[in-house]
């Protein structure tokens, strides 16, 4: 019997890594227009529960489209995979609607630099709730994740509660994501885009009613016309692009998951929210103090003293 060994040479790794180097350079750059699009349209329209909503349902179109009209293949699925999608599903549209509403409190530099703590919560959820240890230095390197956050919290200028807590609901949720992610796209044959696409049809279908019992149709209609007379028809395109962006951004991120551990992923999500932080706080002017930003880099540091005590 052949021995079931996968060796890779060395072009095929550096093709790997040039490949999975292409997916980061891509990610981050999608999710960086994402974030500028959605704080415009969240400033002139303050509904987060209809543009997360928005999100998932180009997202789901886009995906049937390409599905009716064979650009991609649709994924081959039974009952059990939609049950095991599940509650990766309700974690992804908790993990949404919070970053979502978060920023539409508070600055975007602001709820990634909260978001920036990630995996000082996936640290917490593996322990307490998987019983996972980790050596010593994994728990020593979230005292600079966890104090850095704190440190920006309390020196943000526009501080808000609800900003704060949405980002902290959305990292606690996003754990369990990639927690339930990661285990549902082993063994299965369906694609990390695939995936991703089925994950947006499935969130839709639990957010919408959710979005319309909190917001609904009445301050939609209203919110809407508002926005148009500020902005103008420029609005709408806004809206698409955010809407468009959100879906392109998970996406890559879920084809590079299929390729990569979690650990890898978290690593390349904290180095995406250098680049969100640094471009949103130069577009939109966001006021911040030495103090501020000296808390983001400490905590953006953690991170890195995690990936390396995790290694
Ligand atoms: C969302 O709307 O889902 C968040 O902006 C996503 O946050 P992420 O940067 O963790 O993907």
């Amino acid at each position: 019997r052949p021995l079931d060994i996968n060796i890779e040479l060395p072009d095929e790794q550096a093709a790997q890594r040039i490949k999975i180097g292409i997916y980061f350079a891509t990610w981050w750059a999608l999710n960086v227009v994402f974030n500028i699009y959605n704080k415009k349209v969240l400033n002139a329209f303050p509904y987060p529960w209809l543009t997360s909503t928005l999100s998932l349902a180009c997202g789901s179109l886009m995906m049937l489209i390409s599905w009716a009209t064979r650009i991609a293949d649709a994924p081959k699925t039974d009952f059990e995979f939609w049950k095991t999608l599940f509650p990766v599903a309700v974690a992804h549209t908790i993990g949404h609607v919070a970053a979502t509403v978060s920023m539409s409190k508070v600055a975007v530099s602001f709820t990634h630099i909260i978001k920036s703590g990630e995996p000082a919560f996936s640290v917490l959820v593996s322990r307490f709730l998987l019983g996972e240890t980790f050596p010593l230095p994994v728990y020593l390197s979230l005292l600079p994740i966890i104090g850095g956050c704190a440190l920006s919290a309390v020196t943000e200028l526009n501080f808000n509660m609800t900003g704060f807590m949405g980002a902290m609901i959305s990292n606690l949720a996003f754990v369990f994501r990639n927690i339930f992610s990661k285990k549902g796209m082993k063994g299965n044959s369906v694609s990390g885009m695939n995936y991703y696409a089925c994950l947006s049809l499935l969130s839709l279908l639990i957010l919408t009613p959710f979005a319309i019992a909190v917001e609904g149709p009445q301050m939609w209609a209203a919110g809407w016309q508002n926005a148009l007379a500020q902005i103008g028809p420029n609005f709408v395109w806004w809206v698409a692009a955010q809407s468009i962006f959100y879906h392109l951004y998970n996406q890559v991120s879920y084809m590079s998951l299929d390729q990569i551990s979690p650990l890898t992923f978290s690593i390349g999500n904290t180095m995406k929210r250098i680049s969100v932080i640094v471009s949103s706080i130069i577009i939109f002017h966001t006021p911040v103090q030495p103090i501020n930003a000296l808390g983001a880099a400490i905590a953006i540091l953690g991170t890195f003293l995690y990936s390396q005590a995790k290694q």
